[in-house]
């Protein structure tokens, strides 16, 4: 939807916004050198890790990572949409934002959420006439409290009860369709999705619908049918309960994941109101960002079964980067053949309680599945562990908790943790096959891949990124066809300083918002440059090009020498030898 606001606009509002100003006025900052500082409003803690810099138009939490520009802190502030954010800075500096006629998209956000909006009420009220629903989830232990809170519906059986309802208009069917509510035919005719199923609104961190998830009452297939993905619903972002569990609590101490939307809700009836579900999909990076945001316990519950081992583990995996200090997640079995909804409704409450109290932590879950792996009493089967450890080690930032778990996985296998770093590291040094990797390189006649050097890249981006002031001043004729990993990116970067003199950190961030790398971009503008005092940004970039023209040279050159070893060379590239040389 960024076509809906002229870049430029976004430009210029963005150089004259005061990030101090905007942050200042939702946080107590205290100045701190240039920069100034506050306790981190997205995690708990009781020391200032957050930063903001007025010059960069950035603020940057050394904690837990989160960062951004102006827009970016009022989205994740106030939970608002892009839109909404650039609205509220805009008119907080009294400026008025223009649209671009032109490209005008056929849906605006805000009629897409009133759109899903009173769609959830209409299925509501159909629940309420629907006596065989009621009934389904009344067997199912839900009563009509805990329906209410989480906005429960009934969609009736039909194929066009939404579309005839809702979509009588061209323009409300392209809404309806969209929102994922209508699917298209091959004779470009549409029908409902959602058909005789009771349904679970899925909301966003503000309580507005994004999506549905429905379930079929009989035993028919798909047991659910969920939104697909659309502009306001993205799967694997989404945690379905958070937005009810926020309401419900005032300090959330703790967040249980599970899988599905029953979980969630027969939790939530027995007085669990922390507990979230991931719709079916792997535990993903947003969704540990999202929770971490909100608390330092995350338990996960699985089912006992071998699928909920197996799902255990690939959460571990995603999980590791994100392990600090002060950071607890905890892996919960439910017995054979439950989850924690059937668990729950058997059990009771205070049962579940101490299910997940007597969650194994992630070092022991992760040592006691490593060790069941292996023979531990023999020196191969220590060796294969080290092996097997080292890849998730590797993961974990560096850190008190890393040499802890290191220390602990020692322990278990009756090792020092000097040894077991030292197995860890000649393992690595076994798995060199590089050699045969570049032979077979060399045969498909690929074009360099240029993974080394891209430290050079990545400081250039950084300077750039630090020091947007400097790019006027840039040559990068030299660079343009160099097909080095990244430097696409840096070649983009700099142009853009060259096109808007004026541009700040915060600028350019924003005009990668929208962009794949974007994320990637913040890490970079929050990353410390070390300056001396005769640190020049201009002669630093320079030699960042030069360093960057030059390896692509050699590696050009070299290239062609084992290629023409190999195969043998074309015309163009003997010439092109000859004149490089
Ligand atoms: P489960 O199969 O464990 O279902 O799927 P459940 O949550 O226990 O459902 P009930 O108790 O039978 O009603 C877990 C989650 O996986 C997704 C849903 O989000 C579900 O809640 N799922 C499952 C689907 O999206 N589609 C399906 O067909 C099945
Ligand atoms: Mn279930």
């Amino acid at each position: 939807m960024a076509g809906l606001i002229p870049q430029d606009f976004i430009d210029d509002l963005i150089t004259r916004a005061d990030i101090v100003e905007v942050v200042g006025r939702h946080i107590q900052l205290k100045k701190a050198g240039r920069e100034f500082k506050a306790c981190c409003p997205f995690h708990d803690e009781k020391t200032p890790s957050f930063t903001v810099s007025p010059s960069k138009g950035f603020y940057h939490c050394f904690g837990c990572g989160a960062n951004g520009t102006a827009i970016g802190f009022l989205m994740e502030f106030n939970h608002m949409s892009f839109i909404d954010a650039i609205e509220t800075l805009a008119s907080s500096m009294g400026m008025e934002v223009p649209r671009n006629e032109s490209d005008q998209p056929v849906q605006r956000y805000d009629e897409l959420f009133s759109l899903m909006d009173s769609i959830t009420r209409h299925w509501q009220s159909c629940l309420k006439k629907t006596p065989a629903a009621i009934e389904y989830l009344k067997n199912r232990g839900i009563d009509g409290p805990t329906a209410k809170r989480f906005g429960i519906g009934f969609a009736p059986d039909g194929w066009s009860n939404v579309l005839d309802g809702f979509g009588k208009s061209k323009e409300a069917e392209e809404r309806l369709l969209a929102s994922g509510l209508i699917v298209r035919k091959d004779n470009g005719k549409y029908y409902d999705r959602f058909r005789d199923r009771i349904i679970f609104p899925i909301r966003d961190t503000r309580g507005r619908t994004i999506g549905f998830g429905g379930r079929i009452m009989g035993n028919d297939e798909p047991k659910y049918m969920n939104s697909p993905e659309t502009v306001l619903f993205h799967k694997g972002r989404e945690l379905y309960g958070l937005y009810e569990a926020r309401q419900a609590l005032r300090h959330i101490e703790r967040l249980v994941v599970v899988e599905g939307y029953m979980d969630t809700v027969a939790l939530a009836r027995h007085g669990i109101d922390f507990a979230v579900a991931t719709l079916g999909t792997a535990t993903t990076n947003d969704h540990l960002n999202k929770l971490f945001r909100l608390t330092e316990n995350i338990y996960f519950a699985f089912d006992g079964d071998n699928a909920g081992k197996k799902a255990a583990w690939r959460a571990l995996e995603n999980a590791l980067p994100q392990i600090r200090e002060g950071r607890q997640i905890r892996f919960v079995f439910l017995p054979n053949g439950h989850d924690p909804d059937s668990f729950v409704n058997e059990n009771g409450t205070a049962e579940f309680m101490k299910l997940i109290d007597s969650g194994l932590p992630l070092s022991e879950f992760l040592i006691h599945e490593l060790s069941s792996q292996v023979d531990m009493t023999t020196i191969d089967g220590r060796a294969k562990l080290a092996e097997m450890a080292s890849p998730l080690i590797k993961k974990l930032p560096t850190g008190v908790y890393r040499e802890l778990l290191i220390e602990s996985l020692a322990a278990a296998v009756g090792l020092t943790g000097q040894k077991l770093n030292m197995m860890m590291a000649t393992n690595q040094k076994n798995n060199n096959s590089s050699q045969i990797a570049e032979q077979r390189r060399i045969k498909n006649q690929q074009e360099p891949r240029a993974s080394a050097g891209l430290s050079v890249v990545r400081r250039a981006i950084t300077l750039i990124l630090n020091h947007p002031e400097a790019g006027a001043k840039l040559n990068i004729e030299k660079l343009v066809d160099s097909k080095r990993v990244g430097v696409n990116l840096l070649l983009a970067l700099i142009k853009a300083t060259q096109s808007e003199p004026t541009i700040t950190t915060a600028g350019l961030l924003e005009r990668w918002r929208h962009d794949e790398q974007g994320q990637h971009l913040n890490k970079l503008a929050a990353a410390n440059i070390p300056i001396d005092e005769k640190f020049n940004a201009v002669a630093e970039l320079e030699e960042c090009l030069e360093q960057l023209v030059l390896a692509g040279r050699k590696e050009r050159i070299q290239f062609l020498i084992e290629k023409q070893r190999f195969e043998g060379l074309s015309d163009d590239e003997k010439s092109e030898l000859k004149r490089q040389r």
